[in-house]
């Protein structure tokens, strides 16, 4: 893969091109038909070990703390163990407890932020276990914690994250799986999860190519300031990406919160000014967020539903409808029209995508 931005305009465009590419090789060599788990070469801890862990905590800076949240719906989910993500700037200042019986996994694209990295010396120092999930090979992360996943997800130039995100999600749906299969998760939900993942490049590929769509959705943005970004349980964590790609780039503010807290606070700022962007995954909280959207449109307040076709008859202003493929991978796929989004939005406001004001690709410092 080259370093150059090929026929995109933007490091930030081609990366989100480059995804299906990069979820390969993330997928390459992971998968494993005949027994319906994942193959994890790099993560030293036996089985046995594995099966003691009684809880996750997974610990990343700004976009892989995102993708963590994301991750812990999945570990819990799929394995039954409580997992929680916390933000590594957070956790290392905090004087933690660190339980012997949990697992701690770093996220982290460059392997070298400051932040995270020093929460994993907090945990090492307490003789806790650690793992990362880390892009660059051999960065100072990586090595810190000895055993984990790595992306290989290709260089990201563009300040803000997309592949990489997305590879890190689909690292911890690997690890999931994994622990899944050690505990509960039936031989069927393993071959089930496998074919999903499997297909998994080729339906980011397949949203990739309906640009133009996102592209007018956009347009929904003119004359905004202020923007919300809501979803339920992992629809959350997909609404937090986008909400923060959109303010990374476009320098819009974009405010993600739970649909559910909406009504207990920011509601009083929905105006026929402030567009809201729902995050509807097929999940059993559909009727809820459904709710949600009344309560904004009663307000005045635009809405735009990322979800899936013949989900729901909501009166949500717009839409783009991403083709189902499995309850655990779908919010991952919704958060692929919402990438284009803050892209488009950044663009038609003239904004520098690549090195948005401010912002550095890696925080090595505190
Ligand atoms: C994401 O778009 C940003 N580039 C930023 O939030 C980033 O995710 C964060 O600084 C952590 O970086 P890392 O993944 O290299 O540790």
């Amino acid at each position: 893969e080259s370093y150059d931005k090929g026929a995109f305009d933007h490091y930030m465009r081609k990366e989100i091109a480059d995804q299906p590419e990069a979820l390969r090789r993330t997928l390459s060599g992971r998968l494993e038909p005949r027994f319906q788990t994942t193959h994890l070469g790099g993560i030293t801890l036996t089985a046995r070990e594995l099966l003691d862990v009684r809880r996750i905590r997974i610990l990343g800076c700004g976009a892989a703390y995102i993708a963590g949240a994301l991750g812990a719906h999945l570990i819990e989910q799929l394995a039954r163990i409580p997992c929680q993500a916390e933000a590594a700037s957070e956790f290392r200042y905090r004087n933690p407890v660190i339980e012997m019986d949990t697992l701690y996994i770093a996220v982290s694209q460059s392997g070298e932020t400051f932040d995270t990295l020093a929460a994993v010396q907090e945990v090492k120092r307490k003789g806790g276990r650690v793992m990362g999930i880390v892009n660059v090979v051999g960065s100072t992360i990586a090595r810190e914690c000895g055993q984990g996943i790595y992306l290989h997800a290709g260089p990201e130039i563009a300040v803000v994250s997309t592949k990489t995100f997305t590879c890190s999600v689909v690292a911890m749906a690997l690890l999931a799986v994994h622990l899944g299969r050690l505990r509960d998760l039936s031989n069927a939900n393993g071959a089930r999860l496998l074919r999903a993942l499997d297909a998994l490049p080729d339906r980011v590929a397949a949203i990739l190519e309906r640009e133009d769509e996102i592209a007018r959705l956009a347009e929904f943005f003119q004359g905004a300031e202020h923007a919300f970004y809501v979803g339920r349980s992992a629809g959350y964590a997909i609404a937090m990406e986008g909400a923060l790609k959109l303010k990374e780039i476009s320098y819009l503010h974009a405010e993600a919160y739970p649909a559910s807290e909406l009504k207990h606070g920011p509601l009083a700022l929905v105006t026929p000014e402030t567009p809201t962007v729902i995050v509807l995954p097929r999940d059993d909280l559909l009727a809820k967020n459904v709710s949600t959207i009344e309560e904004v449109k009663a307000r005045g307040g635009p809405v735009i539903a990322i979800t899936h076709p013949g989900e729901t008859h909501a009166p949500f202003d717009r839409s783009f409808e991403v083709p189902a493929l499995e309850p655990e991978l779908d919010p991952l796929l919704l958060n692929i029209p919402l990438q284009l989004l803050a892209y488009h939005v950044a663009r038609q406001r003239g904004c520098d995508i690549d090195k948005p004001r401010n912002l550095a690709k890696s925080v090595t410092v505190e």
